[in-house]
């Protein structure tokens, strides 16, 4: 949610926590601080609201130095993003700051009780209150130190030891960097929710909530547990829990490469994300499955295949695009290992006091790992009996240490705050648990888990000839005519749209496509996405794409249901993207393909706009729609993989055209560590 990034050691203390915010402000851009400590200045402090580069112009005008420091990048939760609100915090003697990710739920009481000790307090937030509780725990250990020494000869209690019980007071999720002028090189650091890890560099020593923000610094990192608290001097790091027992420090060697979290040329971290999916899906399969005899390999889980054979129900609790995979994921684990599959909003799940049975399986879906919501469900459902499986993009997060096995998504780290590679990598990943549950259960014949697995394969391959082969198969045609605009409609306030060309576009790569489209459309108050079985879930992630970077207000909704309601929605101003994809082998797909069409036909009787997404060769449809974009063929499960990159790409040239912040669009966040 908010990026922290702490460092103590010989380099200028300045550029390496600046430098690290900016790694980590997919997690949080409302607005920015910096607190450094250790040169004749004492402590300073600087802060801006909005994005780093603010707090960049501050620190550029006002310069600072010391030997440690702490800086933060925030998600609002408790108080509007001001420079007032940003962190640091301090306590009432200004010598103490802390920054911290989470939320810290009893923070009104705690506020009260020390209100009446004396404390004032200055902005709005929650975080503030941790200053002052710090603060107030020095204050009554040095008072009892006095008192039992009895002498008048003050002595200072140790930081650390304050920070540990302070936040024994604090109920909600809090991940926390510390530091005093008093202390003069240290930084201490706890975490009871949000993660935090641990940089161990050569004589210098990072704290951070995310790799990111300190991997081109070192790649030896501990994972801070809940329930831990470090203390960082120049001599090392310190471990303990919240008790004060000593820990062992557990580093990890991490193998990504700092280049994975570079945009490497392109515009934007999305972009860049978009056309790393045929690496991405590679990563994920390679070493599960055996291209000769189309067996899965799952390694790593504590679930025995005699636990999936004797399983009644999957239940999949995840949020947004992670729920929009577990979805599509259902019908995979539906249709080939013949098991019901529920599928629950993360946030919902525990609060409707779901029954699951002790043979249940939960399974959750979450590309960062440390969504607080799907923390949640995954604890209901271990409290109620079930076995927990994680399908996550980040190893060692909360809810991978959680599980009793996990299925990682070698995507690479996702910077931009829309999720794709993850997203078509999560895909790839419940297409591998689907067809392993279907072997283990002996559902499908070894004819066609070879079948499966070879278009598996095929798929990366496909994904490259479609992003990045401009002579490619896969094409656009424009076909039938706009309707005309009605005079009700001309002189309403929607855009009048240019009419199609009736020609069949020159070839253009996928992209260039995506950026007609674009033109055509970025000024378009609304959207309709629809999809039929498992495409329907592809509409609704769409739909969110376009919502969350273009601010285009977008539905999804399974094309069925349109004459039920939604028809009314229609007129000429409507962009309806209908995914209309079908594996002409497959008797299901095409007996879907056909309503789909019909849905279609009901549209543009209505005016409405429709850009189709079909499979490459199907020319029919080509003449019922204003635009196609066709898309290799694949069997009916995994052409949602291949069919959302398009609408991926047009949401991307949209909100680009609309001159939105594509990786950082307002009001979200990059990993969400509150309920
Ligand atoms: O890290 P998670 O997969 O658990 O995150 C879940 C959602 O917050 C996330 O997918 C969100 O919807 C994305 N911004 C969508 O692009």
């Amino acid at each position: 949610m908010c990026g922290i990034v702490g460092y103590i050691g010989p380099k200028p203390v300045v550029p390496v926590i600046i430098e690290g915010l900016r790694r980590l402000e997919y997690r949080g851009y409302d607005s920015a601080g910096i607190a450094v400590a250790g040169s004749p200045d004492g402590l300073q402090l600087r802060r801006a609201p909005g994005k780093l580069r603010n707090l960049e112009a501050v620190i550029a005008e006002h310069p600072i130095h010391g030997t440690f420091g702490i800086g933060h990048t925030r998600w609002a939760t408790h108080g509007r993003p001001t420079e007032e609100n940003a962190h640091p915090h301090r306590d009432c003697t200004g010598s103490l700051v802390v920054v911290h990710n989470g939320i810290v739920e009893n923070y009104l009481a705690l506020k009260q009780q020390l209100t009446a000790k004396g404390h004032t307090f200055v902005t709005e937030t929650d975080t503030e209150i941790i200053a002052h509780l710090i603060e107030q725990e020095l204050k009554e250990m040095e008072e009892l130190l006095a008192s039992t020494r009895g002498n008048s000869e003050p002595t200072r209690p140790a930081l650390e030891e304050a920070v540990r019980e302070a936040v024994k007071h604090l109920t909600g999720a809090f991940a926390i960097g510390v530091l005093s002028a008093h202390e003069p090189n240290k930084l201490v650091a706890a975490r009871s929710g949000p993660p935090a890890v641990l940089g161990i560099g050569d004589g210098e020593y990072f704290l951070a909530s995310d790799v990111p923000g300190i991997l081109h610094h070192t790649r030896n990192i501990h994972f801070l547990a809940d329930g831990e608290l470090a203390v960082l001097t120049p001599e090392g790091v310190s471990l303990s829990d919240f008790s004060g027992r000593p820990l062992e420090l557990k580093t990890q060697r991490i193998a990504w490469d700092p280049i994975q979290a570079e945009k490497a040329g392109y515009k934007h971290f999305m972009l860049k994300e978009i056309n790393e999916q045929p690496r991405a899906i590679r990563d994920t399969t390679l070493g599960r499955i055996s291209f000769d005899t189309g067996q899965v390999f799952l390694d790593n889980l504590d679930i025995s295949a005699d636990d999936l054979r004797r399983a009644t129900q999957i239940t999949i609790a995840a949020c947004g695009t992670s729920w929009h995979a577990g979805l599509a994921g259902k019908f995979m684990i539906e249709r080939l290992a013949r098991l019901p599959v529920d599928v629950d909003y993360a946030s919902e799940y525990r609060y409707r006091d779901p029954i699951p049975s002790p043979l249940d399986l939960g399974l959750l879906i979450t590309q960062s790992g440390e969504t607080a919501d799907t923390l949640a469900a995954q604890a209901e459902l271990i409290s109620k009996g079930s076995k927990t499986l994680a399908i996550c993009n980040v190893v060692g997060s909360a809810i991978t240490r959680r599980a009793n096995g996990t299925i990682t998504t070698n995507a690479g780290p996702e910077i931009g705050v829309a999720s794709t590679k993850a997203f078509t990598a999560q895909l790839t990943a419940l297409f591998l648990l689907a067809l392993h549950l279907a072997q283990v259960r002996n559902t499908i014949t070894p004819e066609d888990s070879l079948r499966l697995a070879t278009e598996l394969g095929r798929l990366p391959s496909k994904l490259e000839s479609m992003l990045l082969d401009p002579s490619n198969t896969i094409g656009m045609s424009e076909g039938v005519a706009a309707p005309t605009l009605t005079s009700a409609a001309t002189s309403s306030s929607t855009p009048a749209w240019p009419g199609p060309e009736r020609r069949r576009a020159p070839r253009l790569t996928l992209d260039e496509q995506c950026q007609h489209l674009a033109r055509l459309f970025h000024a378009a108050s609304n959207f309709l996405f629809l999809g039929r079985g498992i495409h329907y879930p592809i509409a609704l992630e769409g739909a969110l794409k376009l919502k969350e970077i273009s601010y285009i207000h977008a539905e999804g909704y399974p094309a069925g249901e349109m004459k039920h309601g939604p028809n009314a929605l229609i007129d000429e101003s409507l962009p309806v993207v209908c995914i209309a994809t079908k594996d002409p082998d497959d008797p299901a797909s095409v007996l879907k393909y056909e309503k789909t069409l019909s849905n279609i036909q009901e549209v543009t009787a209505r005016a409405g706009r429709v850009i189709a997404i079909a499979t490459e060769g199907d020319d029919q449809i080509a003449s019922l729609v204003e635009h196609t974009i066709h898309i290799p063929k694949a069997p009916e499960l995994l052409l949602p993989i291949l069919e959302v990159v398009p609408l991926q790409l047009v949401a991307y040239h949209i909100a680009v055209r609309r001159g939105c912040d594509v990786d950082q669009p307002r009001n979200l966040a990059k990993s969400v560590t509150v309920e």
